[in-house]
C-alpha cells in the first residue's frame, strides 16, 4: 500500500544558502518557496544523517528550550537534532524559571538572549510567543502554542513527499477538532503547498475563521482548495492522506468527557477509510489515544506512516535550525 516514492519536482532556491528566516512562529509567515527549501533541505539533513557523514553546521551553537506544557517527540528530537548539528541544547521548564514566578516575557527574552543562539518555546496562548519573539534578539521557534504547530507540519509535509513523491495536487483529509493547532497550521502548510485539504469536524469545532480566509489566498494562488463540512464520510472521498489529531488539546482536559461525545462520528476507522484511496497513507501528530480518535488497526495498520511522520521531526527541524541559526 505505502511505499516511498522518488523525490523530484520540489522547487529549488537558486541559492540554497540565502534561505534566512528571522523567526519561526506560523507556516503562514513563510513564502512557498521557502516551505519547499525547508522539506528539500529537512530531506537532505536525512540523507546526511542517515549515511552518517558530519553535518556540524551549528558548532558551538545553543538551543534555550522552554516548555509550558508536556513534550516527548518536541523536547527529545529538537535536543538530538542540535547535538547532530555540533551544538547543544538546555531545556528549561517554565515552572523553574523566573517566568513562572511572574518574571515578564519582555525581560525573560531579553535576558535568555544574552546566553543562547536560539530559543524554542512551547506554550499556551499564540500571542505570548509574538510577545516572546519581539522582545528576543536571537531566533525564536514555535515548539507548539494553542493555535499553531508549524514543526510538526513541516515534518509531516516531507512525510507526505516520501510517500508520494509529490504535495501539489494531492488530497488531504483532516478528521475531529479542527479548531486546533494541528488542523491550523495543516491549513497553511497545504495551502503552501498547492495540497488541497478538506476537513470533516462537528458544528463549533471549525477551524479559525481568519486562518482559514489567509491560507484561501495562497491556496488560490497555487491551485488547490480548502473545504471544510460535518460529514466525514464525504470529505475524506478519494483521499490521498488522511490526518486526525486527539480531540482534547493540551489545557483542555476538562472538556474530556463533552468532546467525547461531540467527537463520536469522527473517529478514523476503517469503515471512513474505504471511501478514502486505496492507497492512502495515514498521518497522526501523536501522541494518540486509540479508539478514541484513531482505531487501532488504522494507526498500527498498512496506511499508516506515524513513525516516519515522528522521526521526520528530528530531520524537518534540524533545517528549521539551519535557516534560523547558521
Ligand atoms: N507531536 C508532538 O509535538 O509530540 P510531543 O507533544 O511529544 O512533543
Ligand atoms: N493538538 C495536540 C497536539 C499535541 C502534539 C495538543 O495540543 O495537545
Amino acid at each position: 500500500m505505502k511505499g516511498k516514492k522518488k523525490m523530484s519536482n520540489l522547487i529549488q532556491f537558486e541559492n540554497n544558502k540565502e534561505l534566512k528566516i528571522s523567526h519561526f512562529l506560523t507556516i503562514s509567515q513563510l513564502t512557498s518557496d521557502e516551505v519547499h527549501f525547508l522539506i528539500e533541505d529537512a530531506s537532505k539533513m536525512k540523507k546526511l544523517q542517515k549515511s552518517g557523514k558530519p553535518h556540524a553546521y551549528l558548532k558551538g551553537k545553543v538551543l534555550g528550550m522552554i516548555f509550558e506544557k508536556a513534550s516527548t517527540r518536541t523536547r527529545v528530537s529538537f535536543e538530538i537534532g542540535m547535538l547532530q548539528l555540533g551544538g547543544n541544547a538546555i531545556f528549561l521548564s517554565s515552572k523553574d524559571l523566573q517566568l513562572g514566578r511572574g518574571e515578564t516575557i519582555e525581560d525573560t527574552a531579553k535576558v535568555l538572549s544574552r546566553y543562547v543562539d536560539g530559543l524554542m518555546i512551547r506554550t499556551f496562548q499564540h500571542e505570548l510567543i509574538e510577545d516572546f519573539a519581539q522582545h528576543a534578539t536571537v531566533p525564536v521557534i514555535n515548539g507548539l502554542t494553542d493555535m499553531h504547530h508549524p514543526t510538526q507540519v513541516l515534518a509531516d509535509l516531507l512525510t507526505i513527499y516520501e510517500y508520494k513523491g509529490k504535495l501539489n495536487g494531492l488530497k488531504m483529509c483532516f478528521v475531529g477538532d479542527a479548531n486546533n493547532n494541528m488542523c491550523h497550521s495543516l491549513i497553511e502548510g497545504a495551502a503552501k503547498v498547492g495540497m488541497n485539504i478538506s476537513i470533516a469536524c462537528p458544528k463549533g469545532y471549525e477551524p479559525n475563521k481568519a486562518i482559514v480566509s489567509n491560507a484561501q489566498k495562497d491556496a488560490k494562488k497555487f491551485g488547490s482548495s480548502i473545504e471544510i463540512g460535518e460529514n466525514p464520510q464525504i470529505m475524506i472521498q478519494d483521499a490521498d492522506v488522511v490526518v486526525t489529531d486527539v480531540f482534547t488539546s493540551m489545557g483542555q482536559e476538562n472538556e474530556t468527557k463533552k468532546r467525547l461525545t461531540d467527537f463520536k462520528a469522527y473517529q478514523v476507522n476503517e469503515m471512513l477509510c474505504k471511501y478514502a484511496k486505496d492507497d492512502f497513507i495515514f498521518l497522526h501528530c501523536l501522541p494518540a489515544h486509540r479508539e478514541e480518535e484513531v482505531a487501532g488497526s488504522i494507526i498500527d495498520g498498512e496506511h499508516s506512516v506515524v513513525l516516519d511522520e515522528a522521526e521526520n521531526r528530528l530531520h524537518a527541524q534540524k533545517a528549521i535550525l539551519r535557516a534560523l541559526m547558521q
